[in-house]
């Protein structure tokens, strides 16, 4: 554990003892804590670490080698062609759940769903919520729909499913008008940004790049956002940490909204903006 520690810190990999030892309760098939009491490690079981710890020093990102990403109270599947779902965006989920509360079923939408973190997480914590995720990826959407389907297998409300650009004038017209949260993480990074290697080399472009201050996909879906809402509806967008003026100063001038806010994360940095639809 020690050696792998060091070979990742080496890598440059930000938290090498928690990869280390979650790669390694990910070979022994335990949880991080169950490590402690772990004491058979098998030569098999040491050759499939130094392999996945020789990867992840190549930068794939941990959650790739593992398969499976946390998101609030869920756990989805991801690969190669899928956006990582990140903790930051779980404040953004969190917010549309605070939105609906009280409300029997609320209409939501998901717009670039990718794994699905939002809208699944939406449909679990609010069982009646009527939810659509709408991706345009035709590698991700694989991906939302695989984790959709295990949702219903676990129980959940099923959360439809939709190929789709977000910014298409005849995206879900029959929702025009009626949904109470359209929610998104859109592709926000200005082009040409400097990412990690995890990020360049493996989240898929069209979940990153978003033209050349990054807001070129969220002007189309401040359109799609204003149609879908019903009067008084809440829209919730993720944005960059560089972001947190521009984009509420961009709702602000497409006119039609009110209660326009930036909200941060818990590390304090702009994170997402919120408004209301006109009533
Ligand atoms: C940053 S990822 C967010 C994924 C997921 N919602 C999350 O928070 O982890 C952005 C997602 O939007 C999708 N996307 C990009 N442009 C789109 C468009 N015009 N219409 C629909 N989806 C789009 C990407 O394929 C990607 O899955």
């Amino acid at each position: 554990m020690a050696e792998a520690a060091r070979q990742l810190a080496d890598a440059g990999v930000e938290s090498p003892r928690v990869d280390a030892e979650l790669l390694l309760g990910h070979v022994l098939g335990v949880s991080r804590a169950g490590l402690i009491t772990a004491s058979d490690v098998d030569d098999a079981a040491v050759e499939r670490f130094e392999a996945l710890v020789a990867q992840r020093a190549d930068r794939v990102p941990l959650q790739h080698l593992t398969g499976r990403a946390a998101f609030r109270h869920l756990e989805l599947a991801v690969g190669p062609g899928v956006f990582v779902p990140r903790p930051e965006t779980e404040l953004l989920a969190g917010w549309v759940l605070d939105r609906i509360a009280g409300t029997d079923a609320p209409v939501v939408v998901d717009l670039g769903a990718g794994s699905g973190a939002l809208a699944l997480s939406v449909a679990h914590e609010h069982p009646g919520a009527r939810v659509t995720a709408v991706e345009r990826d035709p590698g991700a959407i694989e991906w939302t729909r695989h984790n959709a389907a295990a949702r219903v297998a676990a129980g959940d409300i099923p959360v439809e499913v939709l190929a789709g650009d977000m910014t298409d004038p005849g995206l879900l017209r029959e929702l025009d008008g009626t949904v109470d949260v359209v929610v998104s993480n859109p592709p926000y990074v200005p082009d040409g940004a400097q990412v990690p290697r995890e990020v360049a080399d493996h989240d898929p472009p069209l979940a990153l790049w978003g033209g050349p201050d990054g807001l070129d996909v969220v002007r189309g879906l401040l359109v799609t956002a204003a149609r879908l809402l019903e009067p008084g509806g809440w829209l919730g967008i993720e944005h960059a940490d560089q972001q947190g003026v521009a984009l509420p100063a961009l709702v602000r001038s497409a006119g039609g909204w009110t209660d326009v806010a930036d909200h941060r994360d818990l590390a304090g940095r702009p994170r997402f903006t919120t408004a209301r639809r006109e009533s």
